[in-house]
């Protein structure tokens, strides 16, 4: 089919880009319109938060489904700039959200963990109510009930804590600081599922095209805290002697409140009987490997 990818440039659009290269014909768009997966021509330029300019590029690509990746996602700066963040990730949605409408397309919205506010003490599903509890949180859950609202035929897929070979990310920031000597101190408190971007687009892939539109979480299995994923990547990348010291999140403190534990239960896919995303460790020791590797 036609799929048409918004934030194409982004660390997860740049992978859902190619898996749905497999399969179908991918056109690409970022506000920048210059995107690693394709060339420069052939990365559409669109800026969301245009209404006029986003239903001009759509009903001009003709796309089936539109996978929408494009978002602020600086947590802090959402904090600092609430405007921006409802701008982008709840009225940016909305345009996307009303031409994937007006020209008969689906659209698959990625949201995030959160939208929940990490206090259930449980693993949140499909079913749980969302109570974000910052700006980031409450713009992608204003996006989450556009889309619900104005698009009828919408999958919307909330993930966490990403990363990927296309973009800034915990992992490669720690693995970096520790090679480099340097003792950390990482937030042990937050429970979460990593998730790789790899994993996350080849489900956006399989996914397209699928009667079954409704609202979906999707990481890799289990869960951990910063402060294991952090230890754990350095195991994986082989260095030694450094020393990461467990710390509480009111040790470090940022703009935004984050959720505590947010960790996503699979219920939409166990119910279909198609819960096959790997572990996190699984997924982690694939990606540490590829990245040393392409660093030597
Ligand atoms: N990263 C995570 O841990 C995480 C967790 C859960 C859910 N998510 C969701 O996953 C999706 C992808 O995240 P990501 O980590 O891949 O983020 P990313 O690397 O920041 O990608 C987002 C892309 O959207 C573009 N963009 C920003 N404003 C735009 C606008 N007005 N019009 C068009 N494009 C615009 C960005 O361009 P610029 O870089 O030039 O601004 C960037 O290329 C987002 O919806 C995010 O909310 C992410």
């Amino acid at each position: 089919m036609r799929v048409m990818v918004t934030g194409a440039a982004g660390m997860l659009g740049t992978d859902v880009c190619r898996a749905l290269d497999e399969q179908h014909e991918v056109i690409a768009a970022d506000i920048i319109g210059d995107c690693k997966w394709v060339s420069a021509d052939g990365c559409r330029q669109l800026d969301i938060t245009d209404s006029g300019q986003t239903l001009e590029v759509i009903a001009d690509v003709k796309p089936e489904l539109v996978v929408h990746c494009a978002a602020y996602t600086d947590v802090d700066g959402c904090e600092r700039d609430p405007d921006r963040a409802y701008q982008v990730n709840a009225y940016g949605t909305w345009n996307v959200a009303a031409a994937c409408e007006q020209v008969g397309a689906a659209i698959l919205y990625i949201s995030t963990d959160f939208v929940f506010d990490g206090e259930k003490g449980d693993d949140y599903d499909e079913f749980d109510t969302p109570n974000p509890i910052s700006h980031y949180g409450r713009s992608k859950w204003a996006g989450e009930q556009l889309v619900r609202e104005v698009c009828r035929r919408h999958y919307i897929v909330r993930t966490a804590w990403l990363y990927g070979e296309n973009g800034k990310n915990f992992i490669t920031t720690i693995i970096k600081a520790a090679s480099e000597g340097k003792n950390l101190r990482v937030v042990a408190d937050q429970i979460g599922s990593p998730t790789y971007t790899k994993d996350l687009a080849d489900f956006v892939a399989s996914q397209a095209g699928s009667p079954l539109y409704g609202t979906y979480h999707v990481t890799n299995k289990g869960s951990c805290s910063w402060h294991e994923l952090a230890v754990k990547s350095i195991e994986l990348a082989g260095i030694k002697d450094v020393h990461v010291t467990p710390i509480q999140s009111s040790d470090w403190p940022t703009p935004t409140r984050r959720p505590k534990q947010s960790v996503l239960r699979h219920l939409s896919l166990e119910m279909q009987g198609r819960d096959n995303l790997r572990t996190w460790e699984e997924a982690l020791s694939e990606f540490v490997e590829k990245w040393i590797t392409a660093k030597q």
